[in-house]
């Protein structure tokens, strides 16, 4: 079954690969932008995109309001949405990889520290011009936690409705960044539901991080986002399939794709397939390379690069290095999934990693357009 529905997407997205069509449902086709220097936000091509994200703020753990009283961060703010928002809906992201996962711990426990927080979110997204507001707490680890995300996200909704309706303005946005499946894995023996029926009530969509599912912090290699996996369930399909199967409504779930690789170091050169033995990370930024790096690396090094059918990925070699992506045919297999879950849309992590002429996002709006236009919508 999830070889002939992907032998089928592969045929669609190889016979219509090239069709452009414009922008015309609500679906979402979401970016996040990471402040950087190098990639301002004036480089994202908005034509690829219908929401772009401004990662990351976070709360100040005295005050629990968002930190941007640094006068840099006020500006970027600023800049941000006066580059983006007449062609974009623009969202505030809270929160991150390298956040303090205690200190939303702690306001999530905590009335007081909710109201405060919620009051200046809407604040901040209010007076820089935001759309909307997404929270990336990565991860809440405790049954409390789950509990205690799902009453935030309820207290969240019911101000962010109150302000629309005192200001006459249209609700902002509320949005979350959330693991890879619906339960948090905290062992082989334990995992965590997220609250499934708040986010259905209370949260516009959720952003399923679908990626780094594999990576150079395990001793062999694996696809970062494959979209099968035979052995076990890490997965975009079986973490796509357990937000559905748990509940969540599928016009709430948006699937993350990476626009980077994971790199490692194979143990024996001459073992390069998927499980090969490794011994860490491999080149790149603690074995991260971008898009775009990857392709240089597979161009300056002569790689041998591998189509893998069986798990809809990528990977390339070349002697003891090895890494894992997504290329454009493996995007566009994985757009026409999310479409046959009739999900929301997809997000890319992150703007600035894709090719300069923007490869990937051109491939995946085309896909996602193709199946909306042809068909309207796959069921
Ligand atoms: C942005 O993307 C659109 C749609 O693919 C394309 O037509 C346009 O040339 C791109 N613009 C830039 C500056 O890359
Ligand atoms: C707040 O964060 C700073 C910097 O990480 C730390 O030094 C300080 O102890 C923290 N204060 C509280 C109350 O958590
Ligand atoms: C912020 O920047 C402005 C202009 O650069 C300056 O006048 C002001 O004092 C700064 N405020 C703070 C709090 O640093
Ligand atoms: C994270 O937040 C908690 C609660 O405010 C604080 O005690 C801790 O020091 C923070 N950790 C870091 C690394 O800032
Ligand atoms: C936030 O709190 C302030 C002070 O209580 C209040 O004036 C303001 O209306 C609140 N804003 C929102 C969006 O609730
Ligand atoms: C790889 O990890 C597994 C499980 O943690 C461990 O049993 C095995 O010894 C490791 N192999 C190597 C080559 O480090
Ligand atoms: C995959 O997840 C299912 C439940 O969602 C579980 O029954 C099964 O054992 C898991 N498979 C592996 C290989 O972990
Ligand atoms: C590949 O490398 C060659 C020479 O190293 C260069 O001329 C060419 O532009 C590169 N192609 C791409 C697609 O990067």
């Amino acid at each position: 079954m999830a070889s002939l529905s992907m032998l089928r997407f592969l045929f669609l997205a190889i016979f219509f690969v090239g069709i452009t069509a414009t922008t015309s449902t609500n679906d979402i086709k979401a970016i996040y932008w990471l402040e950087q220097p190098l990639f301002p936000p004036s480089a994202i091509n908005t034509s690829l995109f219908t929401h772009v994200y401004y990662a990351f703020l976070a709360p100040n753990n005295v005050t629990y309001e968002l930190d941007v009283v640094s006068n840099s961060t006020g500006t970027n703010l600023a800049t941000f949405t006066n580059t983006l928002r007449s062609n974009v809906a623009t969202l505030i992201s809270i929160g991150g990889a390298n956040s303090n996962s205690t200190l939303f711990s702690l306001i999530a426990a905590n009335a007081a520290a909710r109201a405060t927080f919620i009051n200046s979110t809407i604040t901040v997204a209010r007076t820089f011009g935001f759309n909307g507001i997404d929270l990336d707490w990565e991860f809440p680890r405790t049954v409390n936690e789950m509990n205690d995300l799902g009453l935030l996200f309820k207290e969240w909704r019911a101000a962010v409705s109150a302000e629309a309706a005192a200001t006459g303005r249209e609700p902002l946005l509320l949005t979350a960044a959330v693991y890879f499946s619906v339960d948090y894995f905290l062992s082989e023996t334990t995992s965590l539901r997220y609250p499934v029926d708040s986010i259905n009530e209370n949260l516009d969509w959720v952003n399923v991080m679908s990626y780094d599912l594999n990576g150079p912090w395990s001793n062999h290699t694996g696809p970062p986002a494959g979209l099968f996996d035979p052995k076990n369930n890490a997965s975009v399909s079986y973490g796509l399939g357990s937000w559905i199967r748990g509940g969540v409504i599928p016009k709430k779930v948006v699937m993350g794709l990476p626009l980077y690789g994971r790199t490692w170091q194979l143990l024996e050169p001459n073992v390069h397939g998927i499980g090969a033995p490794a011994s860490g990370p491999g080149p790149g930024s603690n074995g991260a390379m971008a898009l775009f790096q990857v392709l240089e690396f597979n161009n300056e090094t002569g790689a041998n690069v591998v189509c893998d059918k069986e798990t809809a990925s990528v990977y390339s070699y070349s002697g003891s290095y090895w890494v894992g992506y997504d290329d454009p045919k493996t995007v566009a297999v994985k757009v026409g999934f999310a479409q046959a879950l009739s999900l929301h849309g997809y997000f890319f992590w992150a703007a600035g990693l894709d090719t300069s002429d923007w490869k990937i996002s051109t491939q995946a709006l085309n896909a996602w357009m193709l199946c909306i236009e042809e068909t309207g919508g796959m069921n």
